[in-house]
């Protein structure tokens, strides 16, 4: 790596971007968070939310974050802060590369243990640790599994190291390689285990689950959950697309990649809902079982089905790959960023970043044995790293993001580096200025209880909303017409 903005170190190719940024997106999020928070949030309500979230906010947002990292060359605060002051604009704007380094490091001290659950349930299965008929042994082999701190810390400090190991080893060489088979084999296992659910029942119910829309069930909670959901499923805010985005070369199509991220992305999260949702329905389970939902079911299926024990393996192989490369995408804004900044070596300052998540990770992992009565509020250690990251910093990263794109900085870097038609360019300035950030501010006044929005009833009202913040966000800012090439 050098510390030359224009010589920086660049993925070897197109797909070696997409490659890496799939591998990112993909990963716990998809398979452990967005089925146990489908059934937490009541279903269809809460995937359609999510899936509007996606298109309306994350899709634009990531946009955002390929073209400022790109511009930029550097770590979250240093591109911010060159392409904002190539603008005019205050460098106080990099004070949100901060909020995304912290953001992605406070992701990954839960993570590891997430992805240190899957490892152990790796282990389990290769040596026959998932014996069980119900899913009551299935939990007690979960709250078994959970309770000595030495067990589980094993678990988070091998994915901690295997983590620094490959971000240590650099771009390149670390990240690319993996996520070109990882991807399509966790494809064919999600396929063969719907398949196994649509033959074994529970699948007609698990369709309407996860696809029928009931109003009522859309809670505040579950509208921030959802909006939450979608930045934390693509990676954004958290530093890991912008700092992948610094090493994209010149001509690749921010526009087309952003859409393959996404849409792969999207269906994997389908696709393990579609996997797991049969098999609680089929074993009585409750769906709202919270973050054991997956290791309490899936091990179920694997029991009963023709091969269960290879796919049983194949499966947590692949699990345990997707978190690994997301988990290295967290530290990469960090390490970019102490090796731009500081002058160590990318090597030391993996190790000296691993040292700290280990500290943290631990505290976090303590949550679900002796540390789980140290509460505030109700929740423990873990739970409020995933709720303040999820709920709050990546939402207003992402707002502050779209806002420092669509009013701060000068149209032309932007057309030129996003490279999109006309058209497409005026519909993305339109989602960035207007569409994601009252998205994300109605979704914010509603869970704070400021004022209670009933979708059903008050919609033609967000449109009018929209409208008008439209027509005043034109008259206000000039910029707009050149960018729509007046
Ligand atoms: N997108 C990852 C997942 O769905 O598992 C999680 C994630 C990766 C969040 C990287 C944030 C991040 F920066």
């Amino acid at each position: 790596m050098t510390n030359d903005a224009q010589n920086r170190t660049q993925w070897l190719g197109r797909w070696g971007f997409v490659l890496a940024a799939t591998g990112s997106a993909v990963g716990l999020g998809n398979v452990w968070k967005f089925p146990y928070m489908t059934g937490e949030y009541g279903g269809g309500a809460f995937v359609l939310v999510y899936l509007a979230c996606i298109l309306a906010i994350g899709v634009p947002v990531m946009m955002t974050e390929i073209a400022l990292g790109r511009r930029g060359r550097g770590s979250p605060i240093d591109a911010i802060r060159r392409v904002t002051s190539e603008s005019g604009g205050t460098s106080l704007w990099s004070l949100l590369g901060w909020m995304a380094m912290l953001c992605g490091f406070m992701i990954l001290c839960f993570y590891v243990v997430v992805a240190g659950w899957s490892f152990s349930y790796l282990w389990k299965m290769l040596t026959g640790g998932l014996a069980g008929s119900s899913v009551d042994d299935m939990a007690a082999i979960f709250g078994a599994n959970n309770e000595s701190p030495f067990n589980l810390g094993f678990w988070s400090t091998l994915v901690t190291v295997a983590t620094m190991v490959i971000v240590g080893k650099g771009v390149q060489g670390g990240i690319e390689k993996s996520v070109s088979w990882m991807m399509p084999g966790m494809v064919v296992m999600l396929v063969i285990m719907i398949a196994y659910g649509a033959l074994s029942g529970g699948f007609g119910e698990a369709l309407h689950f996860l696809f029928a829309f009931n109003a009522g069930s859309l809670s505040s909670e579950g509208m921030l959950a959802a909006m939450g959901h979608a930045f934390f499923t693509l990676s954004l805010a958290s530093g890991a697309i912008l700092t992948y985005g610094s090493y994209l070369p010149r001509n690749a199509s921010i526009g087309r990649t952003t859409l393959t991220v996404a849409v792969a992305d999207t269906l994997v999260a389908l696709m393990a809902g579609l996997a797991i949702f049969p098999v609680i329905f089929a074993n009585g389970m409750e769906p709202g079982s919270g973050p054991g939902l997956i290791f309490m079911s899936l091990p179920l299926a694997f029991q009963a089905m023709p091969l269960g024990t290879l796919f049983g393996i194949l499966f947590f192989v692949m699990l345990s790959m997707a978190a690994l490369t997301s988990s290295i995408s967290m530290v990469e804004a960090t390490v970019s960023w102490l090796t731009d900044n500081k002058g160590i070596s990318r090597r030391t300052a993996s190790w000296g970043t691993g040292i700290l998540l280990w500290v943290i990770s631990t505290l976090a992992m303590l949550s679900f044995n002796v540390g789980a009565e140290w509460t505030l509020a109700g929740k423990h250690f873990f739970g409020w790293l995933d709720y303040l990251t999820s709920r709050w910093m990546m939402p207003l990263g992402g707002l502050g993001m779209v806002l420092l794109a669509g009013f701060v900085l000068k149209s032309e870097s932007l057309r030129e580096e996003l490279g999109l038609s006309p058209v497409v360019h005026g519909l993305w300035l339109f989602m960035v200025r207007y569409v994601s950030p009252l998205g994300i501010l109605v979704i914010f006044v509603d869970a704070l209880g400021i004022a209670k929005l009933q979708f059903g009833s008050h919609w033609p009202w967000l449109l009018l909303a929209l409208v008008v913040i439209t027509l005043v966000g034109e008259l206000a800012s000039p910029r707009l017409k050149r960018a729509f090439g007046a």
